[in-house]
């Protein structure tokens, strides 16, 4: 109780809703289409964790362990952490402090002895920034206003938070907005608050697949046809890529948030269903034509020209060739990484999911 007392005077609230600006990771909450609430009839969906599914799938498991994916969520402890953790003492350029105390991370203001906040989870693998938050008593969530780049060692004001005061301890979201941010996340969420369960941190098997209780159970009693899982390879491009969009950022989410067409960088589905490859390759070309749902993206550009000379090579072209380099280094040109952050300074880039043709369109 008086955690919540302390920390609601440090976030300097009061408020009860703050306006979200538009940035941070593609994530910013109010991007996201609201989720129909299930219908009282439907049976309760049953999810179970990813150590649910190991025994069975082991080697895919294990693949998706180390994807960041998985990795996208943790307690905020130097234990979970490891090398991702961030450094004790004061943060540069402002006035903050973090330390660990014997409840976990904290971080304060020393000249204001009432600024005091304990941050509870770190949302991103660490791949690029990681954001702290802190759950409040009543379910609404603070998001720390300075986050961490472990492999650069560096502090950033976190993305959208670029006009909050110097000394705000960060921005208070609502419980829905919590939710919405911890569903990217995380599998799933209680229903009357936004911290999920330990055992469905990070985007999960079932953040893919759906709950998977039933399926588990059905596989344990060789009853294999009423727990069927839904072949996700066998759905149309068009189809696929939309369900990764529910993260990922869709054309519908680019329209309601009114974003500028320059997203198709951090917003893939509706980048690549932009793109003139996809609308006239009959269904064809989704996520899967270039990542396997399990791994991480690759880092060679030479995997991706393979995809792309899949359809445009010189030798059995089912497209035209380039008439500029017909044989290699496609995605620099029509891929482009791009700085992903407007409005702040973190120098983030994203590849360009919509193909294009350079300085055209
Ligand atoms: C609509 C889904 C969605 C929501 C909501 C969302 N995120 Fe994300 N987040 C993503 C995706 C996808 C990425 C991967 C990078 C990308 O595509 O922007 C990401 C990446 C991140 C990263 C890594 C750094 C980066 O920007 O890539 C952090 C940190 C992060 N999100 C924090 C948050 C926080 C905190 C919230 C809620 C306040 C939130 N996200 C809400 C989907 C979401
Ligand atoms: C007790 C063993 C067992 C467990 C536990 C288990 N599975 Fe399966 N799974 C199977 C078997 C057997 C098949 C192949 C038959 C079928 O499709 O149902 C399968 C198939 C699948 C398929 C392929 C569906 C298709 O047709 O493409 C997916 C996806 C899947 N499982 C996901 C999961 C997830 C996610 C979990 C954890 C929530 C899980 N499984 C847990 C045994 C198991
Ligand atoms: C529940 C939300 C969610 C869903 C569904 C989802 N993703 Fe992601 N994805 C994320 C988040 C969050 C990250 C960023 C993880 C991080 O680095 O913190 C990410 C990162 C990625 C990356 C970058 C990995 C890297 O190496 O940097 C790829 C590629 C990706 N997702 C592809 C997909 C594909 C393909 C699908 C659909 C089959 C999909 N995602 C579905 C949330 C999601
Ligand atoms: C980012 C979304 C995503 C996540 C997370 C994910 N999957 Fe998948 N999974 C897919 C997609 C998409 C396919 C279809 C791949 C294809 O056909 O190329 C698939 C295919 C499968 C298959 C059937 C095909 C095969 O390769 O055997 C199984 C089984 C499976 N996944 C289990 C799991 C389990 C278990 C986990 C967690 C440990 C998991 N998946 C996590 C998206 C995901
Ligand atoms: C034609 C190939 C291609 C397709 C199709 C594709 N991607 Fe990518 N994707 C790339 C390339 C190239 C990169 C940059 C990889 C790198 O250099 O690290 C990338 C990187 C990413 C990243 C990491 C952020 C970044 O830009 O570095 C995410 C997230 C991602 N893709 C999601 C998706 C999703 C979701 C889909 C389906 C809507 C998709 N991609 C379809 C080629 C593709
Ligand atoms: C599934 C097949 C397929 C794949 C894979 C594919 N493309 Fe395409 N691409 C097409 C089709 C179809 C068109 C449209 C041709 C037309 O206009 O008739 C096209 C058009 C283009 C154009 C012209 C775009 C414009 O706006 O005029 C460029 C550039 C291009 N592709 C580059 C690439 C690159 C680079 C890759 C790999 C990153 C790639 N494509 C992967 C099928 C594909
Ligand atoms: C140095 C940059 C560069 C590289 C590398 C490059 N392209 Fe291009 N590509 C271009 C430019 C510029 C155009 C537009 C040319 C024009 O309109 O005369 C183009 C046009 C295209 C077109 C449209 C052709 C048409 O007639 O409509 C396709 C398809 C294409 N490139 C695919 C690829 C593929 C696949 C690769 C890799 C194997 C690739 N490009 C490598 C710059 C590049």
């Amino acid at each position: 109780m008086q955690r919540q007392a302390v920390l609601r005077r440090a976030l300097g609230l009061g408020m009860t809703f703050l306006l979200f600006l538009m940035a941070g990771c593609l994530g910013d909450p109010s991007l996201t289409p609201a989720s129909p609430k299930p219908k009282p009839t439907t049976v309760v969906e049953e999810f179970v964790g990813n150590t649910a599914c190991t025994e069975c799938h082991p080697d895919i498991a294990k693949s998706h362990a180390q994807s960041y994916h998985a990795l996208t969520l943790n307690t905020l402890t130097a234990h979970e952490l490891g090398t991702r953790v961030p450094p004790k003492g004061d943060i540069p350029n402002t006035e903050f402090v973090l330390s660990e105390q014997a409840k976990g991370f904290q971080v304060a203001i020393p000249s204001q002895t009432e600024a005091t906040a304990a941050l509870d989870l770190a949302v991103g693998s660490g791949k690029t920034g990681v954001t702290y938050v802190a759950f409040l008593e009543d379910g609404q969530m603070a998001e720390f206003r300075m986050s961490y780049f472990p492999l650069k060692k560096r502090w950033y004001v976190t993305p959208g938070q670029e006009k909050l005061a110097a000394g705000s301890l960060g921005k208070v979201h609502p419980i829905s907005n919590a939710q919405k941010c911890m569903l990217c996340h995380a599998v799933t969420v209680p229903e009357a608050g936004g911290k999920p369960e330990k055992r469905f941190f990070g985007v999960g098997c079932e953040s893919c697949h759906g709950a998977g209780g039933a399926h588990v159970r059905a596989a344990r009693t060789g009853d294999e046809k009423s727990g069927r899982m839904e072949a996700l390879g066998k759905l149309p491009a068009s189809q696929l890529n939309v369900r990764c969009g529910k993260c990922h950022g869709t054309r519908e989410d680019v329209a309601v948030a009114h974003l500028p067409k320059d997203v198709s960088n951090r917003m893939q589905t509706y980048g690549l269903m932009e793109s003139k490859c996809f609308q006239k390759s009959s269904d064809k070309l989704s996520c899967l034509t270039c990542h396997s749902p399990h791994e991480n993206a690759k880092t060679q550009p030479v995997f991706y020209e393979r995809a792309c000379l899949k359809c445009h090579s010189p030798q059995t072209p089912l497209q035209k060739p380039c008439p500029v380099n017909p044989k290699e280094k496609c995605i620099g040109c029509h891929m482009p990484a791009r700085k992903a952050l407007a409005g702040s300074e973190i120098p983030m880039t994203m590849a360009d999911h919509k193909i294009h043709i350079p300085e055209k369109d």
